[in-house]
C-alpha cells in the first residue's frame, strides 16, 4: 500500500462539521483533504490549494492542519489561490457568495471566504486574483502539497505547471480535482508524463487523482509539460498509461478508463482533428456513465465533426482553388 493509500483506512473516522461553507467538491474529496491535513502534511514546505472558490475544500484542509499533531499554526501556512470574485472566463459560482447570489453592487466574495475560514485566517494566506499575477515566477520554494482545482483551461494549467508542478519534490503530494473531467486532457497526458516519478495513492476520490512524488523529476519533463511539448499522438499514448493504472473510483461510481478515453477525443478535437475526435468518442456513447453525464461533450465533438469539411470537400476546394 502508498504511503497516502493508507488515509483511505481512515474514511470513517471522519466527522466534518455540518456547516462547511457551499463546495463543489464531494464529501469524499473533503474527507481526503481533512485526512491529508490531520494525518500527512507537515507543513515543511509550501502548502498550496489553487482554486479554493468559496472555500469549502480550503476549510477541510485547514481543520486538518488545525488538529494535526505536526503541523504548527503558529509558524505554518495554507496558500489559497483564486480569484475570489465572479465574472467572465473565472469559473467562480455566484454560489461562493453567502446569499448564493452577486450582490448588485460588488463581485468579490472574498470578504464571505475570510468570514467562513475565520478560525483559520491566522495560518492561512489568501493569494486574491489572476493567478498569472499573484503567483511569483521567482519563487523556488518547494512545495509538499498541491490541491488543483483551478487548471480549467490550458492557459491556467501552463502557470500551474510552470510555477507550481516545477517545485514538486520527492514526498510532494498533489490532488487533482475534476481529474473526471474529459475536457481537462492537459490534467491527464501530464499526470501520464509524471508516471515514472511518481506513486498513485489509489482510486480516485471520487473526481480527483492524489499521488506522491517518489522520484526526483528531470527538468526537461517538467519543461516539455509546461510547454506543452507532446504531438496529439504521444498524449494518447501518455493517457493511455494512465488507463493502465487506473480503473474505477474508489466509491465505484466513475469509470476511469472510458473517462480518459473521452479525454483522448479532446486532445484531438483541441487539435482541430474533429474527424479523429468523433471517431474516438463515437463507440463511447454506449457507456452508460458516459451517455449519463457527458451527453453535451458527445453533441460538441459530434457538431465540430459535422461542420469539418470532408476529404472531398477539400480536394474540391484546392482543385478549383477557393
Ligand atoms: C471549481 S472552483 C473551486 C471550488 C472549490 N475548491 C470548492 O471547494 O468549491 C474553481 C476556482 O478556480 C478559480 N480560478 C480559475 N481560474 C483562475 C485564475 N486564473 N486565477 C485565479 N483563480 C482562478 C475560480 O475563481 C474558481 O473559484
Amino acid at each position: 500500500m502508498t504511503k497516502l493509500g493508507r488515509l483511505y483506512s481512515l474514511f470513517d473516522s471522519v466527522e466534518l462539521p455540518e456547516n462547511l461553507p457551499y463546495t463543489q467538491c464531494s464529501t469524499w474529496e473533503l474527507e481526503f483533504l481533512y485526512l491529508l491535513g490531520r494525518h500527512h502534511l507537515t507543513g515543511q514546505g509550501r502548502i498550496v490549494e489553487l482554486g479554493s472558490g468559496g472555500g469549502g475544500s480550503t476549510y477541510a484542509l485547514a481543520l486538518g492542519l488545525s488538529e494535526s499533531p505536526v503541523f504548527d499554526t503558529r509558524k505554518g501556512r495554507l496558500h489559497a489561490y483564486d480569484f475570489f470574485r465572479v465574472g467572465k472566463g473565472t469559473f467562480a459560482s455566484e454560489k461562493f457568495f453567502d446569499s448564493g447570489h452577486k450582490p448588485a453592487d460588488d463581485n468579490s466574495f472574498l470578504d464571505d471566504f475570510k468570514r467562513r475560514l475565520g478560525p483559520f485566517l491566522p495560518f492561512l494566506e489568501i493569494h486574491a486574483g489572476d493567478l498569472w499575477q499573484t503567483s511569483d515566477p521567482e519563487d523556488t520554494t518547494p512545495v509538499e502539497f498541491l490541491h488543483i482545482d483551478i487548471a480549467k483551461t490550458a492557459r491556467v494549467f501552463r502557470c500551474v505547471s510552470e510555477r507550481f508542478l516545477s517545485r514538486m519534490q520527492v514526498g510532494t503530494v498533489v490532488l487533482h480535482q475534476d481529474f473526471a473531467g474529459p475536457r481537462l486532457p492537459w490534467l491527464h497526458h501530464s499526470t501520464g508524463a509524471l508516471l515514472p516519478y511518481i506513486e498513485i495513492a489509489g482510486p480516485p476520490i471520487r473526481s480527483t487523482l492524489a499521488f506522491e512524488v517518489t522520484k526526483p523529476i528531470p527538468a526537461d519533463v517538467l519543461k516539455r509539460i509546461t510547454e506543452d511539448d507532446y504531438t496529439v499522438d504521444e498524449k494518447l499514448t501518455l493517457i493511455s498509461a494512465v488507463q493502465d493504472r487506473i480503473d474505477r473510483d474508489h466509491t465505484d461510481g466513475i469509470p476511469f478508463k472510458s473517462v480518459l478515453e473521452l479525454s483522448k477525443a479532446y486532445v484531438a478535437h483541441y487539435d482541430g482533428q474533429h474527424r479523429r475526435a468523433w471517431s474516438l468518442a463515437k463507440p463511447l456513447q454506449s457507456d452508460a456513465y458516459l451517455s449519463r453525464t457527458r451527453a453535451d461533450h458527445f453533441e460538441q465533438l459530434k457538431k465540430a465533426y459535422a461542420k469539418e469539411p470532408s476529404f472531398l470537400d477539400k480536394l474540391v476546394r484546392r482543385t478549383v482553388g477557393r
